[in-house]
């Protein structure tokens, strides 16, 4: 794929449906007694792996995608009724209605499938097999083995490198308490499933808050979940430090229930970063989840002089949503670290490019989870920005990067990672000359349709 800059983004675009809320959805949807109904589904590569994953296990499952929708509209039509995104419907068959898979379970590129997907795997009374892509079989596992372990879970990687394929033989789990050196919604998020399954109470505490979709939308399906924010750890290292505590029951009845997904922010920070950088730019986008726990990007942007406005904030279901206008504006860099990173960890290849272009030298820090995304994260951003003409330093837990000079085009490699490829598709409108991004239809992961969305909004 070929970019350059053409024009002034203007008018405004409805962004596809949150790839977590997204999952969640199935995943718990299956679980439910009755049928769960999804608007605005994620139709991306990695939430249709988890859907071919449940249908593997005996739930039925239709997807209707709206082939004649085109999310984005030129300036200056007005937002229509129009639904963008997947309708999907899910019957459940409750806590204990999966079926014993026939082959092995394949996640794809998603961790977000494997990591819940072992947490569930792990209490049923069946045996199973998960892997997935190139990618996903060097990611960590072990962060989920461990815990599901204490547990009593019989989990192992089948190559013995801590890595997919993963081996489940299905058994009762116990409630556990749980400290996790890392704040991953992935790894809070399995050990809250395997707790459903589980003969007590089980709690996680992590060193910082990661993304709670999982909290609100078991909630809403009826499971007894509560956040403790001031602390219970018993790890006496994390201590000091207020950290968020996580308890679920066991055994709940979870009930079907509709839900509308909200527009993803991961999405939405290619458009929001595209508008800011692109002079004369002004786009709405619609109906964006706005939930504290992953609008890190927003607070970074406006720390960096953004304009950016909220308006019409709502709830879909419980994630809190708003349209956001965007300006463009004069960026100054910033330092980026600590709390917030969880909040921010997807968006940082798209704020490193806001960096690229800000006045003055911003610093990434406390980031080292960058280095085991669906690439190396730290790496390949490095790579392809040296390329582009921007003065990068790597460092372990993230990035040195000096803004302000003018960048050129250059032949991206986004080591098939979709939000490097989409981040340096949104670099090429502020480059000079043309942007080559290889292997461009990795955006397929999370955003189909991201390229036509972009030259919609570009006229
Ligand atoms: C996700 C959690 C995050 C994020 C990923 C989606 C989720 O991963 O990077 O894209 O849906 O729970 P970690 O939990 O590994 O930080």
């Amino acid at each position: 794929m070929r970019i350059k800059y053409t024009a002034p983004l203007r008018g405004e675009l409805s962004i596809p449906g949150d790839k977590s809320v997204s999952h969640r959805s199935v995943m718990f949807g299956a679980l439910a007694e009755g049928t769960t109904e999804v608007t605005n589904f994620l139709t991306g590569a990695d939430c249709l792996s988890t859907i071919a994953c449940f249908r593997q296990m005996g739930i039925d499952i239709s997807l209707e995608t709206d082939s004649s929708d085109s999310t984005a509209k030129s300036a200056p039509s007005p937002a229509t009724d129009r639904q963008p995104g997947g309708r999907v419907r899910i019957h459940g068959k409750g806590l204990h209605g999966l079926t014993a898979p026939k082959n092995v379970l394949d996640a794809g590129n998603s961790g977000t499938t494997v990591r819940l997907l072992s947490g569930i795997l792990a209490g049923q009374m069946f045996d199973s097999c998960l892997t997935g892509d190139a990618s996903i079989q060097k990611r960590p596992m072990k962060r989920i083995m461990t815990p599901l372990q204490a547990m009593g879970a019989d989990i192992t990687s089948m190559h013995g490198n801590g890595c997919a394929p993963l081996s489940i033989h299905g058994t009762r789990l116990h409630g556990a308490h749980y400290d996790s050196p890392v704040a991953s919604a992935q790894v809070k998020s399995c050990i809250l499933l395997a707790g459903l399954y589980a003969d007590g109470m089980t709690s996680v505490t992590e060193p910082a808050l990661s993304r709670n979709h999982s909290e609100l939308m078991l909630r809403y399906f009826g499971a007894d979940v509560r956040t403790d924010q001031s602390s219970s750890s018993t790890d006496q290292t994390l201590s000091e430090k207020k950290l968020p505590t996580v308890f679920i029951s066991p055994e709940p009845t979870l009930t079907a229930r509709s839900i509308h997904v909200p527009g993803d922010i991961s999405s939405a920070a290619y458009f929001i970063a595209a508008a800011l950088l692109v002079p004369g730019s002004e786009l709405l986008l619609k109906n964006v989840g706005i939930n504290p726990t992953r609008d890190g990007m927003l607070r970074v942007c406006r720390a960096m002089g953004a304009d950016i406005t909220l308006l019409n904030e709502d709830y879909s279901g419980a994630e809190p949503c708003a349209d956001l206008l965007v300006r463009s504006s004069s960026l100054k860099a910033v330092e980026i670290g600590g709390d917030l990173i969880p909040t921010l960890i997807d968006e940082l290849p798209i704020l490193a490019v806001l960096a690229a272009f800000a006045d003055g030298t911003t610093i990434i820090r406390d980031a080292a989870e960058l280095h085991v995304k669906e690439s190396d994260r730290i790496a390949v951003m490095t790579e392809n920005l040296t390329r582009i003409g921007c003065p990068v330093e790597a460092t372990p837990d993230g990035m040195i990067i000096t803004g302000g000079k003018s960048l050129h085009g250059a032949v991206i490699d986004p080591h098939k990672d979709h939000r490097v490829g989409m981040s340096f598709s949104i670099a090429a409108l502020a480059s000079d000359g043309e942007m080559e991004i290889q292997d461009a239809d990795c955006v397929n992961i999370s955003y189909p349709g991201f390229f036509e969305d972009l030259e919609a909004v570009c006229r």
